[in-house]
């Protein structure tokens, strides 16, 4: 017998049709991505790392047994269902570009030539301002930032008339942009559409693509830790059109193992000293973040993982004053396969002395690809389930998780996934999992 005391399922429209699955920037995690979408659709590969693939989510209590895939819970597009767009400053296609990030075989991309090669990258809008060390010439040119907008807006239109899309999610995977921080111009959208009249500094090219997003019912994603949607103007735009958003940057690699471990320290109430993370890799990706300013966007959003969990102002003892420091180091040798390390000085009974020391060989578009699709999937669910606005439910996959003002983001990665199926069940209306248990042994 189901365990359901909530009665009512929140209204969801059915998946019908294709989802166009729209990416800015067709680099290493895009390609990997849509390469990958199409190795599993040969049913040469599996869905690893991919939670509404492999995912499964516990109904009701712990002696019912059901545990039905997340798939089949909630009415998610299929991977058959899917089409990929994607816009970048460079023209090569997914084929080509894919050859070029060398994260996957040359084998594995020649058997999914036909498929990639029809990704054809369209104009980006870029401004090298903003990402100092790449320059493309497949770029846009308009007198003004809200003329680009309008010519992203058309080539979202035709990209769905054209695939013939039911709907569409955009998701940025482009590099990562100098640090910004939001000023007036950010705060409404009137102020905000002034300023891309104006051609003011303020609005990135990030910014332009979350805009035309919102403006054409298309709800966006922000895998890099760029403001773009993170501001008032966008966020409220997007709950005015009824459209889900999420941010910021991928939680993959070195963030992910921080977010996994310390709260495996917090929890059995272990001191931390400090903290050294530091990585080596030689993608496109390093390169970028070679640049000092767009580093600090990327330094920003690594760095406030650990204040958030640790809670030092709770734990002064523990965790008051202790030492941070991330560093990048592009090394062109290594390609996409990272190597991170961490050095933890941690603490223990009467204050003892312990060090933890992590060398993660990992690659990092392999562990971003199935968080595309995951936010893709998610985000068109949310869309038809009539969630509007910021998506802290999906803060599981990022670094920097948007949240509402004023309320900080939470960056335990198993609160995060507490969260986020408690939302699943929500919509299903189904039992919230508590995990009180009190009643196995009345
Ligand atoms: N791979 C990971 O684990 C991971 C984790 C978190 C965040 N990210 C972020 O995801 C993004 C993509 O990473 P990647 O490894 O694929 O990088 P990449 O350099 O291989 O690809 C980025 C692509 O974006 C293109 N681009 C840059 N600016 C653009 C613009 N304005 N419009 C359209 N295209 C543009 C570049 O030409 C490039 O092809 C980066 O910002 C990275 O920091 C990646």
């Amino acid at each position: 017998m189901s365990s359901k005391n909530q009665k009512t399922s929140i209204e969801m429209q059915e998946p019908k049709g294709k989802l166009g699955i729209l990416l800015v920037g067709l680099g290493a995690v895009s390609t990997t991505f849509i390469a990958g979408v199409e190795a599993i659709k040969k049913g040469i590969a599996e869905p690893i790392g991919s939670l509404t693939q492999m995912g499964t989510i516990r109904l009701g209590k712990r002696t019912d047994n059901r545990t039905p895939m997340i798939k089949d819970f909630v009415p998610l597009a299929t991977l058959n269902d899917l089409v990929f767009g994607a816009w970048d400053i460079f023209e090569e296609n997914a084929y080509e570009s894919a050859l070029h990030a060398g994260v996957l075989e040359r084998d594995l991309v020649n058997q999914l030539k036909d498929e990639l090669q029809r990704v054809k990258p369209m104009k980006a809008v870029f401004d090298q301002r903003y990402v100092k060390r790449l320059n493309g010439a497949h770029v846009k040119q308009a007198a003004n930032k809200m003329e680009l907008a309008r010519q992203l807006m058309d080539d979202i239109e035709n990209f769905k008339r054209v695939n013939e899309c039911a709907r569409v999610v955009m998701v940025w995977c482009a590099s990562t942009e100098i640090f910004l921080q939001a000023t007036e111009d950010h705060q409404d959208l009137k102020s905000f559409e002034q300023a891309m009249r104006d051609n003011k500094d303020s609005i990135a090219p990030s910014m332009i693509y979350a805009y035309a997003a919102l403006k054409s019912d298309v709800p966006f994603a922000n895998g890099a830790p760029n403001l773009t949607v993170d501001i008032p103007a966008l966020a409220k735009l997007a709950n005015d059109q009824g459209l889900p958003v999420c941010g910021k940057d991928f939680k993959t690699g070195q963030t992910l193992m921080k977010t996994i471990i310390a709260p495996g320290l917090k929890s059995r109430m272990l001191g931390l000293h400090g903290w050294f993370s530091t990585n080596i890799l030689g993608n496109r990706d390093g390169e970028v973040l070679d640049d000092p300013e767009s580093f600090k966007t990327k330094e920003e959003s690594k760095l406030s993982v650990l204040e958030y969990i640790l809670q030092p102002d709770v734990y002064p003892t523990l965790y008051k004053d202790f030492s941070h420091i991330v560093r990048i180091n592009y090394y062109p040798p290594r390609g996409d396969n990272k190597e991170g390390w961490d050095n933890i000085d941690i603490f223990g009974w009467l204050g003892y002395q312990m060090q933890i020391k992590i060398d993660f060989l990992c690659r990092d578009s392999i562990l971003a690809a199935p968080i595309v699709l995951d936010l893709a999937l998610f985000l068109d669910l949310a869309k038809r389930a009539g969630m509007r606005g910021i998506q802290e439910w999906l803060s599981f996959y990022f670094k920097s998780p948007m949240t509402a003002p004023d309320l900080y983001p939470e960056h335990d990665l198993f609160i995060q996934l507490m969260k986020l199926k408690n939302t699943l069940r929500h919509l299903k209306g189904e039992e919230l999992i508590t995990h009180l248990g009190l009643e196995y042994y009345d």
